[in-house]
């Protein structure tokens, strides 16, 4: 049987034009199809050793844009494709501002069973494809030496020649073409030359699981909000988001509070966070340091989460949802 590597465009940086190739920074990202841009690669043929490269543009935008309906449409589009038994890996070309917000909910979602045997390697680049120099290109043939190594499986990001857990990356830089970091969880490997040098145990990370792919489509998403506890806060904007929980078309029904040191919370907030939790609302803490997590999750009246705050917040988005789903369906004869 021939084999597939499949890529799935969503937009980005890597997609993006800018009016002059000199700029950098004043460009419209999410422009270009994802077939122009693979046809701009050369070697990728040879990357890709003899396996046919079939490609799908899912979305075409600015991660900054993103939101949850995209998610769960490449959730589904990349489900789809890891149940073909001729589809040996996939490829996702993806702007990079959020792109751990989306690798982070793959990660919640996709079959791990699948991911076991199968690579989905997330790929970006800082520079439009415009530019005089992009890293687009690179970065995709990098990904696709890695979505081609045999015995290669799990979800992935690479750029800037590293391989990374896609779940685990945070973005650390604004502009760097090596923007992204793993982290305390280190890195996977990297591509030097067209060959992979792993550094670390490869397993496949199993997400929580909290919802199958199949189970998003029936989803009512909840509204879960970041507020921050920060020098000099008085508690005005929790006192606002607390009073206007129920106005508009979505409740809030959640919230992550990013707090210094290990998850201090102003004393300003803390009664304010306790009437919106009897009010029956979800509340978090996540520490706002950019390395270590909050120890000792349950001292003080919120419950500390391990995860950087943006991934918290899917974390409290799925586990709502799936209460939701559980209960309606608990409730059927
Ligand atoms: C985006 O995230 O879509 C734009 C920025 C980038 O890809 O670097």
């Amino acid at each position: 049987m021939q084999k597939k590597v499949v890529f799935l465009g969503m937009g980005g940086t890597i997609a993006g034009l800018s009016a002059q190739a000199a700029d950098h920074v004043a460009y419209a990202a999410g422009q270009v199809p994802v077939q122009q841009i693979l046809a701009g690669v050369p070697g990728l043929a040879d990357a890709l050793a003899g396996q046919a490269l079939v490609c799908e543009q899912v979305a075409q935008l600015d991660s900054k844009d993103m939101d949850v309906a995209h998610w769960v449409l490449l959730a589904q589009r990349l489900q789809h494709h890891l149940e073909q038994a001729d589809v040996s890996a996939l490829v996702v070309t993806h702007g990079t501002d959020t792109l751990e917000e989306t690798a982070y909910f793959l990660s919640c979602v996709l079959s791990a069973e699948y991911l076991r045997c199968k690579p989905v390697v997330l790929t970006c680049a800082m520079r439009p494809a415009s530019a005089h120099f992009p890293d687009g290109p690179g970065n995709l043939l990098d990904a696709a030496v890695v979505a081609a190594m045999p015995g290669c499986h799990g979800l992935l990001l690479v750029c800037a020649g590293t391989i990374h857990r896609a779940a685990m990356v945070q973005k650390v830089h604004p502009y760097r073409l090596d923007a992204f970091d793993s982290g305390e969880a280190g890195e996977l490997g990297f591509v030097e030359a067209g060959r992979v040098r792993c550094v670390a145990e490869w397993e496949a990370l199993a997400g929580p699981g909290l919802l199958t792919v199949e189970q998003l489509a029936q989803v009512q998403w909840p509204r879960v909000d970041i507020v921050h506890s920060h020098a000099g806060t008085d508690g005005a904007l929790l006192r606002c988001l607390i009073a206007h929980a129920n106005a508009g078309t979505t409740p809030l029904r959640g919230l992550v509070v990013v707090a210094p040191g290990n998850g201090s919370i102003h004393r300003a907030l803390e009664p304010l966070l306790q009437q919106a939790q009897l009010q029956g609302l979800r509340v978090v803490r996540v520490s706002r340091c950019a390395q270590g997590q909050v120890v000792g999750a349950s001292a003080g009246s919120v419950l500390g989460v391990p995860l950087p705050a943006v991934k918290a917040r899917i974390a409290l988005m799925l586990e709502l949802a799936r209460a939701d789903l559980l209960g309606v369906a608990s409730a059927r004869p």
